[in-house]
C-alpha cells in the first residue's frame, strides 16, 4: 500500500453527480443539461467550465460545503491519502449567494469532520478565476489576505488560461504572497510553454498547476529543474480535456527524468472519471513508476505542501 497526497483538487470539481443531484432535489433545480445517466456531460474546456459552474451553483449554504468537503476527504482517505490541498473559489460562493466567510467556515467544518473520522490532514488554496479578469482576481486575493484563516495556506489562479497575460495578475499574487500564502498558478495546460515561462517570470510561484506543456521547450524544463518548481500534474484530466491524445504521450516521465519535481493529482475527479488512486495506477501502468517511485512522488508533494513544519513533520 502506497500512501498518497494530493496538491491539486478543486473542491467544487470534486462534487459527484450523485451529490449534485441531491442538492438539485433540495433546491428544486433541473440538472438535465449537464448530468445524463449519472455522469457529467461536456465536450471541451468551455462546456466543462459551464457544467462545473452550473453544478457549483447548487452548493448554497455553509452546510452544503461542509458536506461536500467531508464527502471528498473521506473518499480520499479510503484511497490511502494522508494529505490534500483543495482549491477553493470565493467567486463561486458569492455567485451562489453565500458569503466568503460562511463558505470557508463550511469547508473548514468538512475538513475537521474528515480529520476526526480518519486523521486526514487538509488545507485550502484560495483561487481567483482568470477568465473573470485581473480586478476579480485582485478582489479574491484581497479578501483572503484581509481575512486570514489557519486552514487557508495558499493562493492560486484557475479558469481559462487562454485569456489575459500572467503579468495582469502579478499584483494580486503580490498581495497574497505578502499575506504569507504559498503561490501556485494554473499554466501550461490549455496554452503552451510560453504560458508557463510568463507565469514564472511575472507571478513567481513555487508550484505550477499542470505545467506539463513546459515540455515543449527544453530550456524551460531545465529552468524548472534548476529552480525546483513543482508541477501539480493531473494526467487523467489532461487526457479527458485532450491536452494529450493518450497516457503514453503524456510528458510526466520525461519531466521526472529531467529532474522536475512532479506530483499526481485528480483536478476535478468525477468530471474526468478519475480519483487519486487512479492517477497513481496510471503512473504505475504508463509512466514506469514502481511502489518506491510512487512513495517518492507522495514525499515530493508533502515537501512542497503549503503546510506548517510541525504538521509536515508528522506526515513525511
Ligand atoms: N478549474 C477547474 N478545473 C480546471 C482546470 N483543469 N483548468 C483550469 N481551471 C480549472
Ligand atoms: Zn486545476
Amino acid at each position: 500500500m502506497v500512501l498518497k497526497a494530493e496538491l491539486h483538487c478543486h473542491v467544487e470539481g470534486a462534487a459527484s453527480p450523485a451529490l449534485v443531484a441531491r442538492k438539485a432535489a433540495k433546491y428544486g433545480a433541473d440538472v438535465s443539461a449537464f448530468i445524463v445517466d449519472g455522469r457529467f456531460v461536456w465536450h471541451d474546456f468551455t462546456s466543462f467550465l459551464r457544467a462545473y459552474d452550473q453544478a457549483s451553483a447548487l452548493f448554497r449554504t455553509q452546510e452544503d460545503y461542509a458536506d461536500l468537503t467531508e464527502d471528498y476527504l473521506l473518499a480520499l482517505s479510503a484511497q490511502d491519502a494522508i494529505y490534500s490541498e483543495v482549491f477553493i473559489s470565493t467567486d463561486h460562493a458569492i455567485s451562489a449567494g453565500l458569503s466568503p466567510r460562511a463558505y470557508i467556515e463550511g469547508l473548514a467544518e468538512g475538513m475537521r469532520r474528515a480529520k476526526a473520522a480518519t486523521g486526514i490532514e487538509s488545507r485550502m488554496i484560495a483561487t481567483g478565476l482568470r477568465h473573470k479578469g485581473p480586478d476579480a482576481v485582485m478582489e479574491a486575493a484581497r479578501y483572503i489576505a484581509e481575512n486570514p484563516h489557519p486552514l487557508v495556506t495558499g493562493f492560486g489562479m484557475a479558469g481559462d488560461e487562454r485569456m489575459h497575460h500572467p503579468r495582469d495578475f502579478a499584483r494580486a499574487f503580490d498581495v497574497a504572497r505578502d499575506a504569507g500564502l504559498g503561490i501556485t498558478v494554473h499554466a501550461g495546460e490549455l496554452s503552451g510553454w510560453e504560458s508557463v515561462a510568463n507565469a514564472l517570470d511575472t507571478i513567481r510561484p513555487s508550484r505550477i498547476g499542470h505545467g506539463v506543456r513546459a515540455i515543449e521547450n527544453p530550456d524551460l524544463v531545465r529552468r524548472l529543474a534548476e529552480e525546483q518548481i513543482l508541477l501539480e500534474c493531473c494526467p487523467g484530466s489532461n487526457i479527458s480535456l485532450q491536452v494529450y491524445a493518450d497516457f503514453p504521450s503524456h510528458p510526466f516521465p520525461a519531466l521526472a527524468r529531467a529532474g522536475v519535481p512532479v506530483t499526481l493529482n485528480s483536478d476535478d475527479p468525477p468530471y474526468f472519471h478519475t480519483d487519486l488512486a487512479r492517477e497513481y495506477d496510471i503512473a504505475a501502468a504508463f509512466f514506469g513508476c514502481d511502489d518506491g517511485a510512487l512513495a517518492e512522488i507522495t514525499r515530493t508533494a508533502l515537501k512542497a505542501a503549503y503546510v506548517d513544519e510541525t504538521t509536515r513533520n508528522t506526515l513525511i
